[in-house]
């Protein structure tokens, strides 16, 4: 009788289909699939892949979900997958197709929503792995609010060429020392070729681990399941000890609404400004935050990074990778250190059925006087987080700098136009990028892009040019995790909509000042206002299609970019 009840209640969505007369056309079916008289009785979880053949980051995924399949089946429940649409970042930096990469952030969640609903599946895991794949999941799971676990690919091993480690960004730079005339041919190929050994997410702390982590430190992914690199054996362990977590979530009833709360967002976010993470978790999150039914403000988001210093010597900006993280005790032991100096709420519920704190007891210590990857807060590499929210006269409903403190406090220069991205390549090439310049892009936000496009061509190519300390660069568009230098983005209003910098001319004087957290263009307001009656708002690229679609629906960077609101 006991067990009736409990079987009752895992499975009371699916029941919908297996255990009413009126749908014998979906038991047909399901009997079709392979399932059993047996197995009609028990929770069916929907194990949503990204995995697709074209990438590293994604390659891989439909393996781990076969695991996840057999610690689901293993626990008395029936995992069916399915697979959901992927976009890498790494494929579409620097061409048209990355305007196609935030938009499948939202696509993905789509997906995940409406394949859970439709088939009425008591519990999701999505095994994810690329930067958009995770939010978008975490995205679907926060608007199901059913039983649900994301299950991280895991970051890649770095590659090797002449003694050096690479990765991604490197095949990036160098591109931008050739330009420069800093590297030869074979040595320009011998990077390219080498950067990326085989399969898992970009190696470091770029938007992928950025997300993974975070998830992690918000309680909606295993212990570890940030750390582990996609090809270790501890990857598939975790899919096989899903089963045993999933079931225990239907036991508690214990729903993704239950574990992101207002503390769990800054958990998360706390991790990403200690580990020196991606400036897209500010859009991310936000998103996130609202399809929890919440909100979450840039300004919420700057106090976390006034409390929080930034410890991590992790690329971009520093030297390690996220596969070196795992042999100091892995995301649970920086999670632990910052839990322990007051940092981390720790009565947060997770996906273990346990509490942050209750994990966190069993996750090792660091150990400062062996390892220099994260450095005690008293050494701390910058005070206070390394993402800032600006305002000012150019981003009058904010805008987002990424700000670790190498590149100094204060940027005084003159802007450079560039209409699009790839205006940036050229003037690069033809030397026409100087010392002083405030590099400007401008109409890549969500809908000028459209998509709100990642600049991290550019910026490699800026600091494999050699002038990552001598120039700026502000955006409507948004960067790579593995952007670094002084870079501002996320600029609102975009220049679609008629933001001001729309409105910034070449040699206009602009300052970007992190202390204060202004954004300025040094004209008077006469002349702002005389511009701007001069300013028409440019035809959308699109008009059909997902892109066209995406234009009319998108909401700004500063309200996450999501699509799914009126
Ligand atoms: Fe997929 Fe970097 S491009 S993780």
């Amino acid at each position: 009788m006991q067990a009736t009840e409990t079987t009752t209640r895992l499975n009371k969505y699916s029941a919908t289909l297996t255990q009413e007369i009126s749908n014998p056309a979906a038991q047909a079916m399901l009997y079709g699939v392979g399932l059993t008289e047996e197995d009609m009785a028990k929770p069916q979880i929907g194990i949503a892949s990204t995995g697709y053949e074209g990438n590293t980051c994604n390659m891989h995924l439909n393996g781990l979900s076969v695991y996840v399949k057999q610690g689901i089946q293993a626990n008395n429940m029936v995992g069916l997958i399915f697979n959901t649409i992927g976009v890498s970042d790494g494929m579409t930096n620097g061409n048209d197709g990355m305007r196609y990469s935030l938009p499948s952030r939202d696509l993905i969640a789509d997906s995940i929503e409406s394949v859970v609903s439709a088939q009425w599946y008591d519990g999701v895991i999505t095994v994810v792995g690329c930067d958009k794949n995770m939010p978008g999941a975490i995205m679907a799971m926060a608007r199901l609010d059913r039983p649900g676990i994301m299950v991280y690919g895991g970051t890649i091993r770095s590659g090797h060429y002449k003694g050096k480690k690479l990765d991604i960004v490197s095949a990036f730079e160098a591109l931008g020392k050739r330009f420069a005339g800093n590297i030869s041919d074979e040595d320009f190929k011998g990077v390219v070729q080498n950067a990326i050994p085989g399969a898992g997410a970009c190696g470091g702390m770029y938007t992928a681990n950025t997300m993974a982590s975070s998830i992690e430190a918000m309680g909606l992914s295993l212990p570890f399941s940030s750390s582990y690199p996609a090809t270790h054996e501890g990857k598939q362990e975790e899919c096989k000890k899903i089963g045993v977590a999933m079931k225990r979530l239907l036991e508690m009833d214990l729903k993704p609404r239950d574990i992101i709360t207002k503390k769990s967002l800054e958990n998360a976010l706390t991790l990403v400004m200690a580990l020196g993470g991606s400036t897209n978790a500010t859009l991310h999150y936000i998103a996130i935050a609202r399809a929890a039914g919440l909100s979450l403000t840039l300004d919420e988001i700057q106090a976390i990074s006034d409390r929080t210093p930034f410890i991590a010597d992790l690329k971009p900006s520093g030297k390690y990778y996220m596969e070196d993280v795992l042999e100091i005790g892995g995301v649970p032991a920086v999670t632990k250190y910052l839990y322990q100096e007051g940092l981390i709420h720790g009565d947060c519920m997770t996906v273990t059925g346990k509490t942050v704190a209750e994990n966190l007891a069993e996750a090792p210590d660091l150990n400062f006087e062996t390892q220099k990857i994260i450095f005690p807060l008293s050494q701390a590499i910058k005070k206070t987080g390394h993402i800032q929210i600006m305002y000012g006269n150019l981003a009058p409903t904010g805008a987002v700098a990424k700000i670790t403190g190498k590149e100094g406090l204060r940027f005084d220069g003159t802007a450079k136009i560039c209409e699009h991205e790839s205006e940036i390549i050229d003037a690069l090439a033809k030397g026409e990028i100087l010392p002083g310049h405030v590099i400007v892009i401008r109409n890549a936000g969500p809908k000028g892009g459209p998509g709100m496009s990642e600049m991290l061509k550019p910026t490699s190519a800026v600091i494999g040019a050699g002038l990552g300390d001598k120039v700026a660069l502000i955006t409507d568009g948004r960067f790579s995790g593995g952007t670094h230098g002084f870079v501002v983005g996320h600029i609102t209003p975009e220049a679609f909509d008629g933001g001001p910098i729309a409105l910034v001319k070449e040699g206009d004087r602009i300052t970007i000042d992190a202390e204060t957290r202004q954004l300025t263009l040094h004209i008077s307001d006469e002349e702002m206002a005389e511009r701007r009656s001069q300013w028409q708002q440019p035809a959308p690229s699109f008009t059909r299609g997902v892109l066209g679609r995406y234009i009319r629906s998108v909401k700004s960077a500063s309200e996450g970019c999501v699509t799914d609101e009126m």
